[in-house]
């Protein structure tokens, strides 16, 4: 008999979920993230930055570059943020710049969005093991028959698998793309990742002509840990290369036309003009507010009608004790 009410809330709850399938970019406000973003002097007094940490072989040279590795053998390095990245949507802009001296090179570089943070380790100098994302930018290539490196790829890990080395993530990968040229491209390198949390990852390249992009991959939407740092490592074995960052641009990317959530009823987007009035950082957890609300409300019959049942159980046993 309540059938047709619950259905509706079913229906409702669906619909709830699925708001959010697509993000329009011009509804999209890019709001610059400064404590994950770094350009040179890179540090704010003479050893140390605010909002970065670097460890292992890393070195500082304030006027050009944070050197992850020297071109040098068996170096290793990192770079990670101090706080985690708490917007729900991002977009990370890294300029990097790989380049040695000697006809055979590597091994790559990795950028983290972890749980993990300043761990260094066997992947890319930096945790195995890690959950979250990797994406790995790969210029030695191990064992992958028929793929041409350097070599883009992502890898999100669940805390307990192993990042596949020795086929260089075949076994692990999310997905990639061959980047031929990056290593000696003759305009500065960059690589860009957009996550939108209910939507999309895509991660974009530039390395063939300044201000170009090209489309690396993109994947549907990637749950990750709810607490992540920004990082970079790299390292070098027998082969070697500089690993340098050049400079970080992050950003909230924040969806402005939000009608659902706790800007109750205003759908007209007349109170979205003032300045950073939609900039909430909890969004993801709030956005989730009308689905909870329907799930509540779904359950609602349900915890009433255990408690009767309950209340007349305990009430059954009190008289019967009382026999
Ligand atoms: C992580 O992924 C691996 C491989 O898919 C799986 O065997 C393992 O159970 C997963 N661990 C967790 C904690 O989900």
């Amino acid at each position: 008999m309540a059938l047709p009410w619950r259905s509706t809330a079913l229906w409702l709850l669906i619909l709830c979920f699925n708001v959010q399938a697509a993000v329009d970019p011009s509804k999209v406000r890019k709001i610059p993230l400064r404590s994950h973003s770094l350009s040179s002097p890179f540090l704010d007094s003479e050893i140390s930055s605010r909002f970065f940490e670097f460890g292992e072989d890393t070195i500082v040279r304030t006027d050009q570059y944070i050197r992850l590795t020297s071109d040098r053998p068996s170096q290793d390095g990192w770079l990670f943020s101090r706080l985690p990245l708490t917007a729900t949507n991002w977009q990370i802009e890294v300029e990097f710049k790989i380049h040695g001296v000697g006809n055979l090179h590597g091994d790559g570089m990795a950028i983290w969005v972890t749980e993990q943070r300043a761990s260094p380790g066997s992947v890319f100098g930096h945790a195995d093991k890690f959950k979250g994302l990797g994406i790995f930018i790969d210029t030695y290539k191990n064992h992958r028959p028929g793929t041409v490196f350097p070599y883009v790829s992502a890898m999100l890990g669940n805390g307990t698998e192993s990042y596949d080395k020795d086929n260089d993530n075949k076994d692990t990968e999310l997905t990639g793309c061959s980047a031929r040229g990056l290593r000696t491209a003759s305009v500065p390198t960059k690589i860009r990742l957009t996550y939108y949390q209910e939507d999309s990852f895509r991660v974009e390249l530039q390395y063939k002509a300044a201000d170009e992009w090209t489309d690396c991959f993109e994947t549907g939407a990637l749950k990750l840990p709810p607490v992540n740092y920004l990082g970079f490592s790299a390292e070098t074995g027998e082969l070697t290369d500089n690993h340098d960052i050049i400079q970080v641009q992050s950003y909230n990317m924040h969806i402005s036309e939000v009608w659902k959530g706790t800007e109750s009823g205003d759908r007209s987007g007349k109170n979205r003009k003032g300045k950073g009035k939609n900039y909430d950082p909890n969004r993801g957890r709030q956005s989730g507010g009308w689905a909870w609300f329907f799930l509540k409300l779904l359950l609602l019959p349900v915890i009433a009608a255990g408690g009767y049942v309950g209340w007349t159980m305990y009430r059954a046993s009190n008289r019967g004790s009382r026999f």
